[in-house]
Formats: structure tokens, sequence, C-alpha cells
């Protein structure tokens, strides 16, 4: 069985079922690390090309391996050694990696939107690895697993997400994918860094960090995106870790088990101390470790291959 759509562009278009699929999945994907010899044939035959118009790490380096483990061809684009540095456009770009029949495109731009213009252009599935500040499909559900995992269930779980909601894919595709599963979700940040309408979205917002974390299963922690702000939006990154940097003495106000998380890459120091980041509750690595079995689960349901045995 796989997914019943072509594109994979944003968690608020994905229903329950669909998040469950994906999940389970990749549950069953996640074993396939665990082995000696790393490859399954599901995706033999199949074609996956990594669009990077921006920098990743994560992202783009666990889709290749995902692909890799599937048996799946895959090849790299990234901006500085492709056309698009000649100036190529998108649409352009798009069709001319369509017309060599790759069967899924994984796109990461800094335009919101660019990843659905991108999938109205091409007969391939495209996955959205982020698109702006939009959305970060692939991100929170290894989110949603990763929690699922530890805690053995997501209805009915809190989560506090702290820093630049503003700029934030990461808590937009999680907001929208937490919600979906019955978690409810809490938001704190300066003001500053609040989106005008974020009471629309269903959430309840903090200005205090130490409120927002108390009694909550689960903290998120963003990454304060500087390339993104288009004005200081607080007095120095000093002050912003004085009041929003996740330390020790803060999650005294957490519960006991509280889970911490990040979807990467972290600045120490800021938003998140290295004691707190390194800690016994940190799930950094493990967000990381998974996202390789989701990319796995996303690609194989999206470009229908045969049996993962
Ligand atoms: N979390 C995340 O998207 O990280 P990268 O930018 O390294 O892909």
């Amino acid at each position: 069985m796989g997914l019943a759509r072509k594109d994979l562009l944003g968690m608020r278009e994905l229903t329950i079922d669909e998040i469950r699929l994906i999940l389970d999945t990749a549950e069953s994907m996640k074993e396939v690390a665990g082995r000696d010899i790393k490859k399954v044939p599901a995706l033999r035959g199949k074609t996956l090309i990594n669009l990077f118009y921006e920098p990743s790490t994560r992202t783009r380096t666990s889709f290749e391996i995902a692909g890799k483990w599937l048996s799946a061809d895959v090849i790299n684009v990234s901006t500085p050694s492709s056309s698009v540095a000649k100036g190529e456009s998108l649409k352009d770009t798009g069709l001319t990696l369509q017309a060599m029949h790759p069967d899924i495109v994984v796109l990461r731009h800094p335009a919101s939107g660019a990843a659905e213009l991108l999938a109205r252009q091409l007969t391939a599935s495209v996955i959205n690895a982020g698109d702006g500040a939009h959305e970060h499909p692939s991100q929170a559900l290894l989110d949603l697993f990763t929690i699922r995992e530890k805690k053995g269930r997501l209805e009915g779980l809190k989560a506090a997400i702290v820093g630049d909601i503003t700029h934030s894919r990461v808590a937009r595709s999680n907001i929208h994918g937490m919600q979906r599963m019955g978690m409810e979700v809490r938001v704190a940040g300066p003001r500053t860094m609040m989106p005008c309408f974020i009471d629309r979205l269903g959430v309840e917002v903090f200005t205090d960090l130490e409120r927002a974390i108390a009694d909550v299963d689960v903290i998120m922690m963003l990454r304060l995106q500087l390339e993104r702000q288009q004005a200081s939006l607080f007095p120095s990154l000093r002050e912003y870790s004085r009041l929003f940097g996740l330390t020790l003495e803060r999650l005294k106000a957490a519960k006991s088990d509280v889970l911490i998380m990040h979807p990467g890459p972290i600045n120490r120091g800021v938003e998140i101390a290295p004691e707190v980041a390194d800690g016994p509750y940190s799930l950094i690595l493990n967000q990381v470790e998974n996202g390789v079995a989701v990319r796995m689960a996303l690609l194989y349901l999206l470009a229908g291959g045969g049996q993962a045995g």
C-alpha cells in the first residue's frame, strides 16, 4: 500500500491515516539501519534527485542514504554546481531534470511555495524538503516518529515549541502534524518572533519560557534563523539567550521525564545550553537517526516500490 498522492508538500494536507501509515512504515524501515548490509531492493530501478537551493546537512544526507538503502539511483544537484548559478529558473531546472525521467525530486528552496510550483510542473513526485518559512514535512514526521517511539503514543501529549516561530517551517509543520495527531501545542518566544495570526493556528502563546515548559511532555527548541530575519528582532544574542535559552536551571521548571528536541543545526549556548543538548533527555541525535527511516518510508510510499524485504 502506498500514499494516494503524487507529492508531499506539507503536513497540513496529510490525514491522520496517512501520518500513521508513514510512521508505521518508518518503523519497519528502521530495522534496515541495524543490518550488516544496509540494502533492500524496494526502489531498484527508481531515480531520486535531491535538488537543494539552500545548505543542508541532515535532510540532504538522510534522503540520499534513504534512497541508497532502498536501492534507488540517487543524484544530488546543489545550486553552486548547477546551471541555477547561471540564472536558470526553478521551472526550467525542473523541466530539464524531468526530461531525464526521475521518479522523485526532493526540493529545498528559500521561497515559500516553491515545492508546490515544481510539483505542478512535473509528473515526478515532489517532496518538500523545506520551502522558505512555510513547511518542512519530513522533519515534522521524523519528530512525530521520535516522540511516538519514546512515549508510545502521540494523542494527549503536550508540546512547547520555543523560539523564532515566524521564520520556522519546522514549527509550522509540527503545529499541523502534532495537532492532527491529537497533541496540544504551545509556542513560546519574544512577541517579535510570533506571526501576526498565530492564535488562528489553535496554539497557546507564551512569552515566558518557564511557564511555557511547565507540565509539557516535549520541548522543541528552534534555531535562531538570523539568515531569514529582515531586522534585528531582539537587542542581542545574549539577551535572547538569557530569556529564551534552555539551560539546566530553566529545565527545573519542566517535568522530570520531558523530551528535549531540536531540528538542528543548533546554536550551542544561544537557544540551548551544551549541557542540555548533550544531556540525558536530549533526542537531537535520535531525531537525526530516525530521519533516515522516515525518509525511506516516504520514498517507498510515494515511489510505489515493491516489497521492502
Ligand atoms: N533540520 C534540518 O532541516 O537540518 P538541515 O538544514 O541540516 O537539513
